[in-house]
Protein backbone atom coordinates (compact mmCIF):
# COMPACT_ATOMS: atom_id res chain seq x y z
CA UNK A 1 0.00 0.00 0.00
CA UNK A 2 1.90 2.80 -0.98
CA UNK A 3 0.93 6.35 -2.65
CA UNK A 4 3.48 8.68 -4.16
CA UNK A 5 4.32 11.06 -1.79
CA UNK A 6 5.63 14.64 -2.88
CA UNK A 7 7.53 15.18 0.34
CA UNK A 8 9.36 12.23 0.42
CA UNK A 9 12.53 10.59 -2.17
CA UNK A 10 11.78 7.20 -0.91
CA UNK A 11 9.89 4.46 -3.21
CA UNK A 12 8.46 2.02 -0.96
CA UNK A 13 7.53 -0.25 -4.15
CA UNK A 14 11.30 -1.15 -3.08
CA UNK A 15 10.78 -2.38 -0.12
CA UNK A 16 9.18 -1.07 3.20
CA UNK A 17 11.20 -0.46 6.43
CA UNK A 18 9.24 -2.45 9.06
CA UNK A 19 11.28 -2.38 12.13
CA UNK A 20 14.30 -0.06 13.23
CA UNK A 21 16.71 -1.38 16.69
CA UNK A 22 18.12 2.42 17.71
CA UNK A 23 20.95 3.29 19.75
CA UNK A 24 21.11 7.64 20.12
CA UNK A 25 23.54 9.58 21.98
CA UNK A 26 22.83 12.99 22.36
CA UNK A 27 26.42 15.53 23.06
CA UNK A 28 25.06 17.93 24.44
CA UNK A 29 28.38 19.95 23.71
CA UNK A 30 28.92 19.33 20.29
CA UNK A 31 25.21 19.94 19.83
CA UNK A 32 24.55 16.72 17.71
CA UNK A 33 22.87 13.82 18.03
CA UNK A 34 25.02 10.62 17.25
CA UNK A 35 22.51 7.55 15.79
CA UNK A 36 23.25 3.79 15.39
CA UNK A 37 19.93 2.71 13.78
CA UNK A 38 19.85 -1.81 12.80
CA UNK A 39 16.73 -1.67 9.76
CA UNK A 40 14.87 -4.47 9.05
CA UNK A 41 12.77 -4.71 5.69
CA UNK A 42 9.63 -6.21 5.01
CA UNK A 43 11.37 -8.16 2.05
CA UNK A 44 14.71 -8.88 0.93
CA UNK A 45 15.72 -6.05 -1.83
CA UNK A 46 17.68 -6.29 -4.76
CA UNK A 47 19.15 -3.39 -6.93
CA UNK A 48 18.43 0.14 -4.90
CA UNK A 49 16.81 1.47 -1.95
CA UNK A 50 16.20 5.23 -1.23
CA UNK A 51 15.87 6.85 1.92
CA UNK A 52 15.53 10.60 3.32
CA UNK A 53 18.32 12.10 4.67
CA UNK A 54 18.86 15.86 5.53
CA UNK A 55 22.19 17.11 6.31
CA UNK A 56 23.04 14.05 8.27
CA UNK A 57 26.99 12.66 8.34
CA UNK A 58 27.14 9.35 7.29
CA UNK A 59 29.95 6.74 8.91
CA UNK A 60 29.15 3.62 7.77
CA UNK A 61 26.10 1.30 6.29
CA UNK A 62 26.79 -2.37 6.72
CA UNK A 63 25.53 -6.07 6.23
CA UNK A 64 26.22 -8.30 8.08
CA UNK A 65 29.93 -8.25 8.01
CA UNK A 66 30.34 -5.99 4.78
CA UNK A 67 30.04 -1.91 3.78
CA UNK A 68 26.82 -1.39 1.67
CA UNK A 69 27.66 1.43 -1.15
CA UNK A 70 25.94 4.36 -0.92
CA UNK A 71 25.84 8.12 -2.50
CA UNK A 72 23.91 10.88 -2.00
CA UNK A 73 22.24 11.06 -5.72
CA UNK A 74 19.84 13.70 -5.27
CA UNK A 75 19.28 17.22 -3.39
CA UNK A 76 16.37 19.52 -3.04
CA UNK A 77 16.38 22.61 -0.71
CA UNK A 78 13.29 20.73 0.64
CA UNK A 79 13.15 17.17 0.54
CA UNK A 80 16.78 16.81 1.56
CA UNK A 81 19.36 14.41 0.12
CA UNK A 82 18.44 11.37 -1.36
CA UNK A 83 20.29 8.27 0.02
CA UNK A 84 20.92 5.93 -2.39
CA UNK A 85 21.87 2.39 -1.32
CA UNK A 86 23.08 0.29 -4.25
CA UNK A 87 24.12 -2.86 -5.61
CA UNK A 88 22.07 -4.80 -3.14
CA UNK A 89 21.85 -8.81 -3.26
CA UNK A 90 18.98 -9.49 -1.51
CA UNK A 91 19.67 -7.61 1.63
CA UNK A 92 16.76 -7.49 4.33
CA UNK A 93 18.64 -5.82 7.29
CA UNK A 94 21.76 -3.05 7.22
CA UNK A 95 22.63 -1.02 10.36
CA UNK A 96 23.46 2.68 9.91
CA UNK A 97 25.65 5.00 11.94
CA UNK A 98 24.97 8.64 11.31
CA UNK A 99 25.64 11.86 13.20
CA UNK A 100 22.68 15.00 12.86
CA UNK A 101 23.55 18.65 11.95
CA UNK A 102 24.19 21.12 14.70
CA UNK A 103 20.98 22.60 12.98
CA UNK A 104 19.15 19.59 12.72
CA UNK A 105 15.46 20.79 12.32
CA UNK A 106 13.92 18.17 14.40
CA UNK A 107 16.03 19.36 17.46
CA UNK A 108 16.00 21.65 19.55
CA UNK A 109 18.85 22.17 21.99
CA UNK A 110 17.59 24.46 25.03
CA UNK A 111 20.16 26.46 28.00
CA UNK A 112 19.42 26.20 31.34
CA UNK A 113 17.54 29.69 31.44
CA UNK A 114 15.22 28.09 28.97
CA UNK A 115 14.00 25.60 31.46
CA UNK A 116 11.35 25.86 34.54
CA UNK A 117 14.59 24.91 36.83
CA UNK A 118 17.22 27.25 35.42
CA UNK A 119 19.83 24.41 35.80
CA UNK A 120 20.08 21.91 33.25
CA UNK A 121 19.79 21.30 29.70
CA UNK A 122 16.79 20.18 27.94
CA UNK A 123 16.92 18.33 24.31
CA UNK A 124 14.01 17.10 22.29
CA UNK A 125 13.19 15.92 18.87
CA UNK A 126 9.70 17.28 16.71
CA UNK A 127 9.84 14.99 13.45
CA UNK A 128 6.17 16.40 12.01
CA UNK A 129 6.32 17.03 9.56
CA UNK A 130 9.12 16.30 7.10
CA UNK A 131 12.38 16.19 9.81
CA UNK A 132 12.49 12.54 10.71
CA UNK A 133 15.21 12.73 7.87
CA UNK A 134 17.00 15.14 9.76
CA UNK A 135 17.53 12.09 12.65
CA UNK A 136 18.21 9.00 10.57
CA UNK A 137 17.92 7.60 7.56
CA UNK A 138 14.47 6.52 6.84
CA UNK A 139 11.27 6.46 4.38
CA UNK A 140 9.77 9.68 5.76
CA UNK A 141 6.22 9.40 4.52
CA UNK A 142 3.25 9.30 6.73
CA UNK A 143 2.23 6.44 4.50
CA UNK A 144 4.84 3.88 6.05
CA UNK A 145 4.99 2.60 9.41
CA UNK A 146 6.99 1.10 11.08
CA UNK A 147 7.82 -0.79 14.98
CA UNK A 148 10.83 0.29 16.86
CA UNK A 149 13.44 -0.43 19.91
CA UNK A 150 15.64 2.50 21.22
CA UNK A 151 18.01 2.84 23.90
CA UNK A 152 19.61 6.58 24.70
CA UNK A 153 22.46 7.28 27.02
CA UNK A 154 22.58 10.13 28.40
CA UNK A 155 25.21 11.99 31.27
CA UNK A 156 23.38 12.00 34.59
CA UNK A 157 21.20 13.91 36.17
CA UNK A 158 19.24 13.80 32.65
CA UNK A 159 16.81 10.89 32.22
CA UNK A 160 15.35 10.62 28.68
CA UNK A 161 11.74 9.75 28.01
CA UNK A 162 10.54 8.62 24.75
CA UNK A 163 6.82 8.09 22.76
CA UNK A 164 6.82 4.61 23.34
CA UNK A 165 6.88 2.30 26.14
CA UNK A 166 9.48 2.30 29.14
CA UNK A 167 11.24 -0.95 29.52
CA UNK A 168 13.53 0.38 32.38
CA UNK A 169 16.97 2.09 33.28
CA UNK A 170 20.40 1.52 34.03
CA UNK A 171 24.04 2.68 34.58
CA UNK A 172 26.86 1.83 32.29
CA UNK A 173 30.24 3.12 32.64
CA UNK A 174 28.79 6.06 34.04
CA UNK A 175 25.92 6.90 31.19
CA UNK A 176 22.69 6.61 32.29
CA UNK A 177 20.73 4.58 30.19
CA UNK A 178 17.01 4.10 29.34
CA UNK A 179 15.51 1.38 27.18
CA UNK A 180 12.11 1.41 25.16
CA UNK A 181 10.18 -0.21 22.96
CA UNK A 182 7.02 0.98 20.53
CA UNK A 183 5.77 -1.94 19.51
CA UNK A 184 2.78 -0.33 17.76
CA UNK A 185 3.68 0.43 14.13
CA UNK A 186 4.14 4.35 13.86
CA UNK A 187 5.00 6.78 10.75
CA UNK A 188 8.34 8.31 11.26
CA UNK A 189 6.91 11.80 12.12
CA UNK A 190 5.92 10.38 15.17
CA UNK A 191 9.17 9.40 16.48
CA UNK A 192 9.62 11.66 19.18
CA UNK A 193 12.25 11.71 22.52
CA UNK A 194 13.16 14.50 25.23
CA UNK A 195 16.01 14.40 27.26
CA UNK A 196 15.81 16.70 30.81
CA UNK A 197 16.09 17.08 34.29
CA UNK A 198 12.01 15.39 34.36
CA UNK A 199 10.25 13.51 37.26
CA UNK A 200 6.96 11.75 36.94
CA UNK A 201 3.37 12.10 38.66
CA UNK A 202 0.83 9.95 37.86
CA UNK A 203 -2.84 11.24 37.50
CA UNK A 204 -4.71 8.16 36.70
CA UNK A 205 -4.33 4.47 35.99
CA UNK A 206 -3.20 5.10 32.54
CA UNK A 207 -2.52 8.76 32.53
CA UNK A 208 0.50 10.66 33.86
CA UNK A 209 2.38 13.94 33.61
CA UNK A 210 6.29 14.12 32.95
CA UNK A 211 7.93 17.53 34.04
CA UNK A 212 10.49 18.93 35.79
CA UNK A 213 10.05 18.92 38.96
CA UNK A 214 9.47 22.44 39.66
CA UNK A 215 5.84 22.45 37.56
CA UNK A 216 5.27 18.45 38.29
CA UNK A 217 2.60 19.90 40.95
CA UNK A 218 0.75 22.59 38.79
CA UNK A 219 0.65 20.89 35.88
CA UNK A 220 -0.56 17.30 37.73
CA UNK A 221 -3.45 20.06 38.83
CA UNK A 222 -3.82 21.06 35.71
CA UNK A 223 -4.54 17.89 33.85
CA UNK A 224 -5.91 16.20 36.32
CA UNK A 225 -9.10 15.26 34.40
CA UNK A 226 -7.07 13.59 31.61
CA UNK A 227 -8.12 10.20 33.00
CA UNK A 228 -11.85 11.17 32.27
CA UNK A 229 -10.99 12.49 28.81
CA UNK A 230 -9.42 9.24 28.02
CA UNK A 231 -12.53 7.22 29.06
CA UNK A 232 -14.37 10.17 27.07
CA UNK A 233 -12.49 9.23 23.90
CA UNK A 234 -12.59 5.47 24.22
CA UNK A 235 -16.65 5.64 24.62
CA UNK A 236 -16.80 7.63 21.15
CA UNK A 237 -14.47 6.08 19.09
CA UNK A 238 -13.27 2.60 20.22
CA UNK A 239 -10.54 1.20 22.42
CA UNK A 240 -7.81 3.20 22.84
CA UNK A 241 -4.76 0.97 21.47
CA UNK A 242 -1.54 2.64 22.70
CA UNK A 243 -1.22 1.35 26.61
CA UNK A 244 -1.17 4.76 28.34
CA UNK A 245 -1.17 8.22 27.91
CA UNK A 246 0.80 10.13 29.17
CA UNK A 247 1.50 14.15 29.25
CA UNK A 248 5.57 15.65 28.62
CA UNK A 249 5.55 19.42 30.17
CA UNK A 250 7.82 20.95 27.33
CA UNK A 251 9.66 24.18 27.85
CA UNK A 252 7.55 27.19 26.61
CA UNK A 253 9.69 27.84 23.62
CA UNK A 254 8.28 24.81 22.05
CA UNK A 255 6.76 26.19 18.82
CA UNK A 256 3.47 24.19 19.21
CA UNK A 257 1.13 23.98 21.98
CA UNK A 258 0.83 20.42 21.46
CA UNK A 259 2.44 17.40 19.53
CA UNK A 260 0.64 13.93 19.41
CA UNK A 261 3.44 11.96 19.67
CA UNK A 262 2.16 8.32 20.57
CA UNK A 263 1.43 7.44 24.38
CA UNK A 264 3.28 10.98 25.33
CA UNK A 265 1.78 13.85 24.53
CA UNK A 266 4.09 16.95 24.24
CA UNK A 267 2.59 19.90 25.37
CA UNK A 268 3.98 23.41 25.45
CA UNK A 269 4.62 24.15 29.50
CA UNK A 270 2.59 27.54 28.61
CA UNK A 271 -0.60 26.04 28.88
CA UNK A 272 -0.01 25.31 32.66
CA UNK A 273 -2.01 28.50 33.49
CA UNK A 274 -3.40 27.38 36.74
CA UNK A 275 -7.19 27.87 35.47
CA UNK A 276 -7.33 24.89 33.55
CA UNK A 277 -8.19 26.83 30.93
CA UNK A 278 -6.14 25.19 27.89
CA UNK A 279 -7.14 22.08 29.26
CA UNK A 280 -8.56 21.26 25.84
CA UNK A 281 -5.76 20.97 24.31
CA UNK A 282 -5.37 17.53 25.58
CA UNK A 283 -8.59 16.77 24.03
CA UNK A 284 -7.07 17.60 21.14
CA UNK A 285 -3.75 15.99 20.99
CA UNK A 286 -5.54 12.43 22.83
CA UNK A 287 -8.32 12.50 19.91
CA UNK A 288 -5.34 11.90 17.35
CA UNK A 289 -4.63 8.66 19.21
CA UNK A 290 -7.56 7.66 16.58
CA UNK A 291 -7.34 10.43 14.05
CA UNK A 292 -4.13 11.19 13.10
CA UNK A 293 -1.70 7.90 14.71
CA UNK A 294 -4.43 5.07 14.05
CA UNK A 295 -5.90 6.52 10.72
CA UNK A 296 -2.89 8.54 8.92
CA UNK A 297 -2.84 10.97 6.76
CA UNK A 298 -1.12 9.45 3.62
CA UNK A 299 0.58 12.16 2.28
CA UNK A 300 0.88 16.58 4.38
CA UNK A 301 -1.75 17.21 1.17
CA UNK A 302 -4.61 15.07 2.90
CA UNK A 303 -3.79 16.72 6.27
CA UNK A 304 -7.28 17.73 6.93
CA UNK A 305 -7.37 14.17 7.36
CA UNK A 306 -5.59 14.27 10.61
CA UNK A 307 -6.29 18.02 11.70
CA UNK A 308 -9.69 18.66 10.95
CA UNK A 309 -10.92 15.20 11.85
CA UNK A 310 -9.06 15.64 14.98
CA UNK A 311 -10.38 18.96 15.63
CA UNK A 312 -13.66 17.64 15.34
CA UNK A 313 -13.34 15.01 17.61
CA UNK A 314 -12.14 17.02 20.13
CA UNK A 315 -14.87 18.80 20.61
CA UNK A 316 -16.77 15.57 20.96
CA UNK A 317 -14.81 14.78 24.23
CA UNK A 318 -14.63 18.65 24.79
CA UNK A 319 -18.46 17.96 24.99
CA UNK A 320 -18.29 15.25 27.59
CA UNK A 321 -15.50 16.71 29.87
CA UNK A 322 -16.20 20.65 29.74
CA UNK A 323 -19.82 20.40 28.69
CA UNK A 324 -21.34 21.70 25.50
CA UNK A 325 -21.35 25.06 25.94
CA UNK A 326 -18.02 25.46 26.23
CA UNK A 327 -17.41 23.35 23.26
CA UNK A 328 -19.88 25.39 21.20
CA UNK A 329 -18.46 28.57 22.03
CA UNK A 330 -14.63 27.69 21.19
CA UNK A 331 -16.24 25.94 17.50
CA UNK A 332 -18.33 29.25 17.08
CA UNK A 333 -14.82 31.20 18.09
CA UNK A 334 -13.25 29.24 15.73
CA UNK A 335 -15.41 29.65 12.92
CA UNK A 336 -14.95 33.93 13.05
CA UNK A 337 -11.20 32.84 13.07
CA UNK A 338 -11.36 30.57 9.71
CA UNK A 339 -13.56 33.44 7.73
CA UNK A 340 -11.12 36.39 9.09
CA UNK A 341 -8.13 34.00 7.10
CA UNK A 342 -10.58 33.63 4.11
CA UNK A 343 -10.70 37.32 4.35
CA UNK A 344 -6.64 37.53 4.39
CA UNK A 345 -5.54 34.71 1.95
CA UNK A 346 -8.65 35.34 -0.49
CA UNK A 347 -11.89 33.62 -1.25
CA UNK A 348 -10.19 31.45 -4.15
CA UNK A 349 -6.73 30.76 -2.65
CA UNK A 350 -5.92 27.37 -3.35
CA UNK A 351 -4.34 27.47 0.40
CA UNK A 352 -8.67 27.56 1.60
CA UNK A 353 -8.91 24.27 -0.26
CA UNK A 354 -9.13 20.98 2.22
CA UNK A 355 -7.02 18.58 -0.07
CA UNK A 356 -3.75 21.52 -0.10
CA UNK A 357 -1.53 21.65 -3.22
CA UNK A 358 1.64 20.90 -1.52
CA UNK A 359 4.27 19.68 -4.45
CA UNK A 360 6.97 21.94 -4.51
CA UNK A 361 6.07 23.45 -1.38
CA UNK A 362 7.59 23.05 2.46
CA UNK A 363 3.86 21.60 4.64
CA UNK A 364 5.52 23.70 7.83
CA UNK A 365 5.35 26.73 5.76
CA UNK A 366 1.90 26.25 4.41
CA UNK A 367 0.71 25.47 7.82
CA UNK A 368 -2.85 27.72 8.69
CA UNK A 369 -5.78 27.10 10.22
CA UNK A 370 -7.88 26.28 7.29
CA UNK A 371 -7.61 21.93 7.77
CA UNK A 372 -8.65 22.44 11.24
CA UNK A 373 -11.71 24.80 11.08
CA UNK A 374 -12.56 24.34 7.75
CA UNK A 375 -12.13 20.80 8.85
CA UNK A 376 -14.16 20.82 11.79
CA UNK A 377 -16.66 22.46 10.36
CA UNK A 378 -17.22 20.00 7.29
CA UNK A 379 -17.06 16.68 10.14
CA UNK A 380 -19.78 19.06 11.85
CA UNK A 381 -21.91 18.88 8.55
CA UNK A 382 -21.62 15.32 7.64
CA UNK A 383 -22.56 15.10 11.52
CA UNK A 384 -25.52 16.77 11.13
CA UNK A 385 -26.41 14.95 7.36
CA UNK A 386 -26.13 11.61 9.25
CA UNK A 387 -27.49 12.42 12.34
CA UNK A 388 -25.49 11.92 15.76
CA UNK A 389 -26.51 8.30 16.01
CA UNK A 390 -25.60 6.91 12.95
CA UNK A 391 -22.55 9.42 12.37
CA UNK A 392 -20.34 8.06 15.33
CA UNK A 393 -21.23 4.25 14.08
CA UNK A 394 -19.46 5.98 10.98
CA UNK A 395 -16.22 7.10 13.13
CA UNK A 396 -16.05 3.75 14.79
CA UNK A 397 -16.05 1.98 11.38
CA UNK A 398 -14.24 4.51 10.04
CA UNK A 399 -11.25 3.91 13.00
CA UNK A 400 -11.48 0.04 12.75
CA UNK A 401 -11.57 -0.38 9.21
CA UNK A 402 -8.18 1.89 8.35
CA UNK A 403 -6.60 1.44 12.35
CA UNK A 404 -2.66 1.68 11.55
CA UNK A 405 -3.01 2.21 7.86
CA UNK A 406 -2.50 5.93 6.01
CA UNK A 407 -5.49 6.73 3.62
CA UNK A 408 -6.23 9.25 1.18
CA UNK A 409 -8.59 12.17 0.62
CA UNK A 410 -9.84 10.26 -1.98
CA UNK A 411 -10.20 6.67 0.20
CA UNK A 412 -12.01 8.74 2.76
CA UNK A 413 -14.72 9.70 0.31
CA UNK A 414 -14.80 6.18 -1.00
CA UNK A 415 -15.84 4.95 2.47
CA UNK A 416 -18.20 7.85 3.13
CA UNK A 417 -20.03 6.63 -0.21
CA UNK A 418 -20.03 3.18 0.94
CA UNK A 419 -21.27 3.63 4.62
CA UNK A 420 -23.18 6.62 4.67
CA UNK A 421 -24.58 6.94 0.95
CA UNK A 422 -26.11 9.92 -0.38
CA UNK A 423 -24.69 11.77 2.56
CA UNK A 424 -21.60 13.41 0.72
CA UNK A 425 -23.90 14.20 -1.82
CA UNK A 426 -26.00 16.48 0.07
CA UNK A 427 -22.97 18.42 1.89
CA UNK A 428 -21.27 18.64 -1.43
CA UNK A 429 -18.22 17.44 0.14
CA UNK A 430 -16.36 17.42 -2.67
CA UNK A 431 -16.87 21.02 -2.96
CA UNK A 432 -15.33 21.26 0.23
CA UNK A 433 -12.73 18.70 -0.32
CA UNK A 434 -11.17 20.28 -3.63
CA UNK A 435 -12.60 23.93 -4.22
CA UNK A 436 -11.47 27.14 -2.17
CA UNK A 437 -14.13 28.55 0.08
CA UNK A 438 -16.77 27.71 2.26
CA UNK A 439 -20.25 26.72 1.40
CA UNK A 440 -22.74 29.85 2.29
CA UNK A 441 -23.53 29.43 5.75
CA UNK A 442 -21.87 26.69 6.82
CA UNK A 443 -19.59 28.92 9.62
CA UNK A 444 -23.07 29.61 11.20
CA UNK A 445 -22.85 28.09 15.07
CA UNK A 446 -25.40 28.18 17.59
CA UNK A 447 -23.98 29.36 20.84
CA UNK A 448 -25.31 30.80 23.69
CA UNK A 449 -22.37 31.81 25.69
CA UNK A 450 -21.45 33.41 22.17
CA UNK A 451 -24.66 35.08 21.61
CA UNK A 452 -24.13 36.91 24.87
CA UNK A 453 -20.87 37.90 23.35
CA UNK A 454 -22.49 39.45 20.70
CA UNK A 455 -24.69 41.20 22.61
CA UNK A 456 -22.15 43.14 24.57
CA UNK A 457 -20.77 43.54 21.04
CA UNK A 458 -23.72 45.35 19.99
CA UNK A 459 -24.66 47.31 22.95
CA UNK A 460 -20.81 48.62 22.33
CA UNK A 461 -20.99 49.52 19.02
CA UNK A 462 -24.05 51.79 20.30
CA UNK A 463 -21.44 53.54 22.39
CA UNK A 464 -22.04 51.38 25.48
CA UNK A 465 -18.88 50.33 27.02
CA UNK A 466 -19.27 47.09 28.63
CA UNK A 467 -19.32 47.15 32.96
CA UNK A 468 -17.37 44.58 34.46
CA UNK A 469 -20.41 43.71 36.14
CA UNK A 470 -21.90 42.86 33.18
CA UNK A 471 -19.07 40.27 31.81
CA UNK A 472 -18.37 39.06 35.46
CA UNK A 473 -19.41 35.82 34.51
CA UNK A 474 -17.38 35.85 31.01
CA UNK A 475 -14.82 32.67 29.94
CA UNK A 476 -11.53 33.68 28.70
CA UNK A 477 -12.57 32.16 25.84
CA UNK A 478 -15.59 34.33 26.02
CA UNK A 479 -13.52 37.77 26.11
CA UNK A 480 -10.89 36.29 23.28
CA UNK A 481 -13.59 36.20 20.90
CA UNK A 482 -15.08 39.31 21.67
CA UNK A 483 -11.79 40.96 20.98
CA UNK A 484 -11.77 39.28 18.14
CA UNK A 485 -15.03 40.56 16.81
CA UNK A 486 -13.20 44.16 18.17
CA UNK A 487 -10.59 43.51 14.73
CA UNK A 488 -9.36 45.20 13.01
CA UNK A 489 -9.07 48.39 15.51
CA UNK A 490 -10.91 50.24 17.85
CA UNK A 491 -10.06 53.59 19.60
CA UNK A 492 -6.91 52.79 21.77
CA UNK A 493 -8.45 54.19 24.45
CA UNK A 494 -11.27 51.37 24.55
CA UNK A 495 -8.57 48.69 24.24
CA UNK A 496 -7.08 50.02 27.36
CA UNK A 497 -9.77 49.85 28.86
CA UNK A 498 -10.63 46.17 27.83
CA UNK A 499 -7.02 45.52 28.95
CA UNK A 500 -8.13 46.53 32.84
CA UNK A 501 -11.91 44.89 32.21
CA UNK A 502 -10.35 41.58 31.64
CA UNK A 503 -7.44 42.00 34.22
CA UNK A 504 -5.28 40.87 31.09
CA UNK A 505 -1.91 41.92 33.11
CA UNK A 506 -3.05 38.67 35.48
CA UNK A 507 -4.05 36.32 32.58
CA UNK A 508 -1.67 33.36 31.99
CA UNK A 509 -3.74 32.63 28.55
CA UNK A 510 -1.75 32.62 26.02
CA UNK A 511 -4.43 32.22 23.32
CA UNK A 512 -6.33 35.63 25.14
CA UNK A 513 -3.08 37.14 25.41
CA UNK A 514 -1.70 37.10 21.93
CA UNK A 515 -5.59 38.46 20.50
CA UNK A 516 -5.30 41.20 23.03
CA UNK A 517 -2.21 42.00 21.54
CA UNK A 518 -2.96 41.79 18.10
CA UNK A 519 -5.94 43.98 18.98
CA UNK A 520 -3.86 46.40 20.09
CA UNK A 521 -1.40 47.03 17.68
CA UNK A 522 -3.96 47.14 15.14
CA UNK A 523 -6.05 50.23 17.53
CA UNK A 524 -2.34 51.47 18.12
CA UNK A 525 -2.55 51.31 21.92
CA UNK A 526 1.12 51.67 22.73
CA UNK A 527 1.59 50.72 26.11
CA UNK A 528 1.02 47.22 25.05
CA UNK A 529 4.45 46.89 22.62
CA UNK A 530 6.30 46.13 26.24
CA UNK A 531 4.16 43.03 27.30
CA UNK A 532 4.21 42.05 23.87
CA UNK A 533 7.60 41.81 23.53
CA UNK A 534 7.51 39.90 27.58
CA UNK A 535 5.24 37.45 25.73
CA UNK A 536 7.18 37.08 22.41
CA UNK A 537 10.23 36.42 24.55
CA UNK A 538 8.83 33.88 26.88
CA UNK A 539 6.41 31.65 25.06
CA UNK A 540 7.41 29.66 21.93
CA UNK A 541 4.18 28.94 20.39
CA UNK A 542 4.58 30.41 16.57
CA UNK A 543 0.70 30.44 16.30
CA UNK A 544 0.56 32.94 18.81
CA UNK A 545 2.67 35.86 17.42
CA UNK A 546 2.19 35.20 14.05
CA UNK A 547 -1.24 37.56 14.21
CA UNK A 548 0.80 40.17 16.40
CA UNK A 549 3.55 39.90 13.79
CA UNK A 550 1.45 40.57 10.38
CA UNK A 551 -0.53 43.83 12.43
CA UNK A 552 3.31 45.23 13.70
CA UNK A 553 4.61 45.34 9.99
CA UNK A 554 1.28 46.51 8.58
CA UNK A 555 0.59 49.32 10.89
CA UNK A 556 2.53 52.48 9.89
CA UNK A 557 3.11 53.27 13.78
CA UNK A 558 4.24 49.97 14.89
CA UNK A 559 6.27 48.22 11.58
CA UNK A 560 9.90 49.67 12.29
CA UNK A 561 9.14 47.75 15.65
CA UNK A 562 9.08 44.57 14.44
CA UNK A 563 12.40 43.39 13.54
CA UNK A 564 14.29 44.65 16.57
CA UNK A 565 11.35 42.58 18.46
CA UNK A 566 12.68 39.23 16.36
CA UNK A 567 16.14 40.41 16.56
CA UNK A 568 16.50 40.41 20.04
CA UNK A 569 14.67 36.97 21.10
CA UNK A 570 15.49 35.17 18.01
CA UNK A 571 18.16 32.90 19.26
CA UNK A 572 15.18 31.94 22.07
CA UNK A 573 13.16 30.23 19.58
CA UNK A 574 12.72 27.30 17.61
CA UNK A 575 13.71 27.41 13.99
CA UNK A 576 10.24 27.11 13.28
CA UNK A 577 9.23 30.15 15.14
CA UNK A 578 12.10 32.09 14.14
CA UNK A 579 11.04 31.00 10.21
CA UNK A 580 7.69 31.89 10.69
CA UNK A 581 7.72 35.64 11.66
CA UNK A 582 10.96 35.76 9.51
CA UNK A 583 8.62 35.16 6.01
CA UNK A 584 5.74 37.72 7.59
CA UNK A 585 8.66 40.33 7.65
CA UNK A 586 10.86 39.51 4.39
CA UNK A 587 7.46 39.85 2.81
CA UNK A 588 6.43 43.14 4.35
CA UNK A 589 9.95 44.37 3.45
CA UNK A 590 10.92 45.05 6.63
N1 LIG B 1 0.14 17.81 15.03
C1 LIG B 1 -0.12 19.14 15.45
C2 LIG B 1 1.12 19.99 15.55
C3 LIG B 1 1.90 20.11 14.26
C4 LIG B 1 1.26 20.34 13.05
C5 LIG B 1 3.27 20.02 14.28
C6 LIG B 1 2.01 20.44 11.88
C7 LIG B 1 4.00 20.14 13.12
C8 LIG B 1 3.37 20.34 11.91
C9 LIG B 1 -0.87 19.19 16.78
O1 LIG B 1 -1.78 18.16 16.95
C10 LIG B 1 -1.67 20.43 16.79
O2 LIG B 1 -2.60 20.52 16.03
N2 LIG B 1 -1.29 21.37 17.65
C11 LIG B 1 -1.96 22.64 17.74
C12 LIG B 1 -2.91 22.65 18.90
C13 LIG B 1 -4.30 22.66 18.51
C14 LIG B 1 -5.21 22.42 19.67
C15 LIG B 1 -4.85 23.60 17.55
C16 LIG B 1 -0.92 23.69 18.02
O3 LIG B 1 0.11 23.36 18.55
O4 LIG B 1 -1.19 24.82 17.70
ZN1 LIG C 1 -3.56 18.39 15.83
Amino acid sequence: MSTPDPHSFSDPTQGVITHIRFRLRPDFTARVLRVQAHVRLDRPVTGSLFLDTRHLQIAQIRHADSDLAWSYDREDPILGQRLHLSGLDGVQEFSVESTSSQTAAALQWLEPDQTAGGRHPFLYSQCQSCSARTLFPCQDTPSVRFTYEAEIETPPPLTSVMAAEGLGVSLQGGRVVHRFAMPQPIPSYLFAFAVGNLVFEAVGPRTGIYAEPETIQAAAWEFAENEDRLRAAEALFGPYLWDRYDVLIMPPAFPYGGMENPRLTFLNGAYVQGDRGGTWLVAHELAHAWTGNLVTNATWEDFWLNEGATTYAETRISEIVEGVAASDLRTAGRAQTLLRDFDRLGPQSPMTRLRLPLAGKDPDESYSNIPYFKGLLLFRQLERAAGRERFDGFLKAYIEAFRFRSITSEAFLEFLEDRLPGVGQVVDVRRWIYEPGLPEGAADVTSSLFDDVLSVEEAYRRGELPSAQRVAGWTTTQQGVFLGRLLPAVPASDCAYFDRLFRLQETKDGALLSRFYELAVRSANREAIPRFEQFFSSVGRYQFHEPVFRALVQEPWSRELARPILERWRHRHHPHTVAAIERILVEAGV
